[in-house]
């Protein structure tokens, strides 16, 4: 059962909260010669890219450099933004990783020279971004995107930026927190960076996978209702055993923007857009005046570009997210500690078969999260 007021106050506490254990001192760094680390496994990006061509190879365990660590991954997961990083369509970032997955956990087993982070031993996971650190995004921190720009999460033991890491809270197991760099904080900054949600009001967050459905635990954690639209009865009833208060099947129901309006009294104060342009024009219906609509989806394009009028009719507040920053991974793992959110994961793979996890999210049989069990 969650604990509401403990979750509102980690939630105020957030602003102040770091999620590593301080700066510990500087460590020995791990410098003993080329392949002295042993040899393990991890999955490349193939060419061409697909994913039928990622490769599983072993390869000497790299020695972490200057500000590195190297980690022993315990698990990863995927989202929708991988499947286009190793199918070679993704368009944002020029790919430059060989190692796909944005989001792993696992502990430290290395540490690089100048690290001062963390120490051997911590249980981590990483940030999306590991440049963007508190305040402002900025284009640049797709420089350092992990699983896109810089390498990701799908190995045995992989280098990742120190700068990056986040310690876990002790409640926080490392499957949850492998779930959480991209979904979770996104999820996360949305709910309460940009539309600061507060108990009683109401989320609309589109669909069952990853970022709707921890939108939906942690929004029901603050005390607001949750509306969730999903094209599956079978989805929409797993989400009502989540919390969900109110569920629409938008394949029944084409229009399902003006029922939102209609069963909520009057519209939703925050919509998580997960889906994107395509579905804008019904969520600009299923809003109460002055709601905040947070693009995070990114696809597919619709027929027709979204009508404007609603924005207007109904002062709207439009703003598009691209994940978020370490201070926010931080905020999210304290909240989530304090309420006992455990992420939803519905299917797990082992690391041998990667290429089957990634099938599972093109067919999307399932709700919240795709997990990878790393040996
Ligand atoms: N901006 C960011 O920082 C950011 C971060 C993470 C993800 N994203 C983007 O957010 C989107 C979702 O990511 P994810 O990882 O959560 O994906 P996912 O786990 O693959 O889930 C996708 C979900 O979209 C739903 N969906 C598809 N068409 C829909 C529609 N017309 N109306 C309502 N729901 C619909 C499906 O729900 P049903 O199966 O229930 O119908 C499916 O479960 C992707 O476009 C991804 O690229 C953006």
């Amino acid at each position: 059962m969650v604990n509401r007021r403990n979750f509102i106050a980690a939630a105020g506490l957030a602003a102040g909260a770091t999620a590593a254990s301080g700066a510990a001192p500087a460590q020995p760094a791990a410098r003993k010669g080329r392949g002295a680390l042993g040899r393990s496994r991890v999955w490349r990006i193939g060419s061409p890219p697909s994913i039928a061509n990622l490769q599983l190879v072993t390869r000497d365990t790299p020695e972490p450099g200057r500000g590195q660590v190297l980690v022993r991954v315990v698990a990863s997961s995927i989202n929708a933004r991988d499947r286009g990083i190793v199918g070679g369509f993704f368009p944002i970032g020029e790919r430059k990783a060989s190692i796909p997955l944005s989001e792993g956990a696992g502990e430290v087993i290395a540490l690089g020279e100048g690290v001062t982070e963390v120490k051997l031993g911590d249980r981590v996971a990483c940030c999306h971004f590991p440049t963007w650190r508190e305040g402002r995004w900025s284009p640049s921190v797709y420089d350092n995107d992990v699983g896109n720009t810089v390498d990701g999460w799908l190995g045995e033991q992989v280098l990742l930026p120190a700068s990056g890491l986040v310690v876990l809270p002790e409640a926080i197991s490392f499957e949850s927190a492998a779930t959480l760099a991209s979904s979770g904080v996104t999820a996360w900054h949305a709910l309460f960076e940009i539309a600061r949600l507060r108990p009683g009001q109401t989320v609309l967050t589109l669909g069952t996978g990853g970022v709707s459905t921890i939108g939906l635990q942690l929004a029901r954690a603050t005390g607001a209702r949750v509306v969730v639209t999903s094209s599956s009865d079978a989805k929409l009833e797993r989400v009502r055993q989540l919390g969900a208060d109110i569920t629409v099947n938008y394949r029944n129901t084409p229009d399902w923007g003006q029922r939102v309006y209609e069963l909520t009294g009057g519209g939703v104060d925050v919509v998580l857009e997960n889906v994107g342009r395509a579905t804008l024009d019904e969520s600009m219906q299923a809003s109460a005046p002055g709601a905040t609509i947070v693009m995070i989806g990114t696809g597919p394009l619709p027929k027709e570009l979204p009508k404007m009028p609603g924005f207007y009719t109904r002062n709207l507040m439009l703003k598009a997210i691209s994940n978020g920053s370490r201070q926010m991974f931080a905020d999210l793992l304290a909240g989530m500690a304090a309420a006992g959110i455990q992420p939803v994961i519905e299917k797990r793979f082992a690391f041998e078969d990667a290429i089957a996890a990634f099938r599972e999210m093109e067919t999307s049989d399932h709700v919240g999260k795709v997990l990878i069990q790393h040996p």
